[in-house]
């Protein structure tokens, strides 16, 4: 049986800690404008570019902008020195230009910066939304401990798909105080993040972190996906989300 008085003070004795990064270096954008290895035409056909990154369109899940080529979102650019190939847009407005941002109340860091690229490849991945990982992986690459690697000298710190992060682009993260294993301990003391959903039986989908939050926004604190209920349970501000699998609480 659950409890509201249970709920309370578990979710007080949870450790939440924050990520202790110091320096406050200039964020990294990709692509500043560096040398592109091989001279190119300044009208070169997409198709070329493919002939030689035949790759990078690859995977179960493509872009959808890909088939608008290559040039929409690149740009061959030649100097004196040689061939540059730079973004049409820097790139944390680039996605932007055809995603505009939410206009919900409140914006997942990463998001709200634009650093769409730290969790979706602009081309194309094995992962649904053309993720670099699971969605469970990615969540985790920056919310465990265990996951992010944190480099204290440079202030900077790595996600476990290999994109490294400043802590201005950190700012605010909080390590989630999970079980060895990842997969409980949060948002009360024993709860699952992961695994079967054994509160609505078998044909339930897998309990994940976005049975709980959503990804980019919400209207409510902490990315919930539902109102907080009524004023006279004040303590128990998400039971409106809870009930969804404990109908008895
Ligand atoms: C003749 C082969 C060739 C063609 C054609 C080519 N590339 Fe490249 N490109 C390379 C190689 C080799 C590299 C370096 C290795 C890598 O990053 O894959 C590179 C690197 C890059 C990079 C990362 C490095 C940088 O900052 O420049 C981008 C972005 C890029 N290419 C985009 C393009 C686009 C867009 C086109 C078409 C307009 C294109 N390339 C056409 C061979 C080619
Ligand atoms: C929707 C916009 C978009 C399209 C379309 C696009 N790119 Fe990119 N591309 C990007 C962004 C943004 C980055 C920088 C990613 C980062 O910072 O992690 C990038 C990075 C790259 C890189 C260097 C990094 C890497 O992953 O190797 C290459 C090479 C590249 N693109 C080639 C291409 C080619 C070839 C095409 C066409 C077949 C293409 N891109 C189409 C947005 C795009
Ligand atoms: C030139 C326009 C354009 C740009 C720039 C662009 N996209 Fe898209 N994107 C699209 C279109 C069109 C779709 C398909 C319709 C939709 O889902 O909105 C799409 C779909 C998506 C999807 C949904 C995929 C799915 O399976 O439903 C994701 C995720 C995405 N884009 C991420 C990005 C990111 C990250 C960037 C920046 C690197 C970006 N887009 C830049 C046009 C663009
Ligand atoms: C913290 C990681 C993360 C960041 C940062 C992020 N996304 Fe996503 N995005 C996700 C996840 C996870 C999903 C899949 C949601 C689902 O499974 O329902 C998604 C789904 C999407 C979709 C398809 C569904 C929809 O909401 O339309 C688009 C388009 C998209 N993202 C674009 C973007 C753009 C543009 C940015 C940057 C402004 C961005 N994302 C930043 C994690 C992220
Ligand atoms: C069963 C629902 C549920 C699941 C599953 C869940 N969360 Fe939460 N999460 C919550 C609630 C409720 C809060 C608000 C807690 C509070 O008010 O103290 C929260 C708060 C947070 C916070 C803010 C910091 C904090 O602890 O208060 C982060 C970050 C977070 N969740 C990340 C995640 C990640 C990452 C996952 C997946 C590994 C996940 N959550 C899975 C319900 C959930
Ligand atoms: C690139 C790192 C990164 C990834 C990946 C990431 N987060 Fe976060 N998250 C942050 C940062 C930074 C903050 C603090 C800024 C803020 O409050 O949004 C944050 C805050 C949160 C919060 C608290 C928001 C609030 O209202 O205070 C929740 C909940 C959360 N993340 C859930 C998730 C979930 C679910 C995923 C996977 C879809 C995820 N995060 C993936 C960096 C990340
Ligand atoms: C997506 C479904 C889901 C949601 C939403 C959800 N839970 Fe759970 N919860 C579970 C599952 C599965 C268990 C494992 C035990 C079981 O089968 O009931 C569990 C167990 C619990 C337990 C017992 C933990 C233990 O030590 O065994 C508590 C307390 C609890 N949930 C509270 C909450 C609260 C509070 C919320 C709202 C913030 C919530 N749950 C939202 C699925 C969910």
């Amino acid at each position: 049986m659950l409890s509201l008085a249970r709920y309370c003070c578990a979710l007080m004795l949870l450790p939440v800690a924050v990520l202790g990064l110091q320096a406050d270096e200039p964020r990294n954008v990709w692509s500043a404008g560096g040398k592109h290895p091989v001279a190119l035409a300044s009208k070169t056909a997409d198709s070329a570019c493919s002939s030689c990154h035949s790759k990078i369109g690859q995977g179960k899940y493509v872009h959808t902008a890909m088939v608008m080529g290559c040039t929409t979102c690149h740009q061959v650019k030649n100097k004196k020195d040689g061939t540059q190939v730079v973004l049409v847009a820097p790139v944390t407005q680039l996605c932007l230009t055809c995603h505009p941002l939410s206009s919900d109340k409140v914006l997942h860091g990463p998001y709200k910066a634009g650093d769409c690229v730290v969790c979706h490849s602009p081309h194309a991945s094995d992962y649904s939304y053309h993720m670099w990982a699971s969605t469970q992986d990615t969540c985790l690459g920056c919310h465990a401990s265990a996951r992010l690697k944190v480099n204290q000298e440079k202030g900077t710190a790595t996600v476990p798909w290999g994109v490294t992060l400043t802590s201005i682009q950190l700012k605010g993260n909080q390590f989630l105080g999970l079980n060895a294993s990842l997969t409980a301990n949060h948002p009360v003391e024993g709860h699952p993040v992961s695994g079967p959903n054994t509160a609505l039986g078998p044909n339930a989908p897998p309990i994940t972190c976005l049975s709980c939050h959503r990804p980019h926004s919400s209207n409510f604190a902490n990315l919930l996906p539902k109102t907080p209920p009524d004023p006279s349970t004040p303590l128990c501000k998400t039971c409106s989300l809870c009930v969804d699998c404990h109908k008895n609480l």
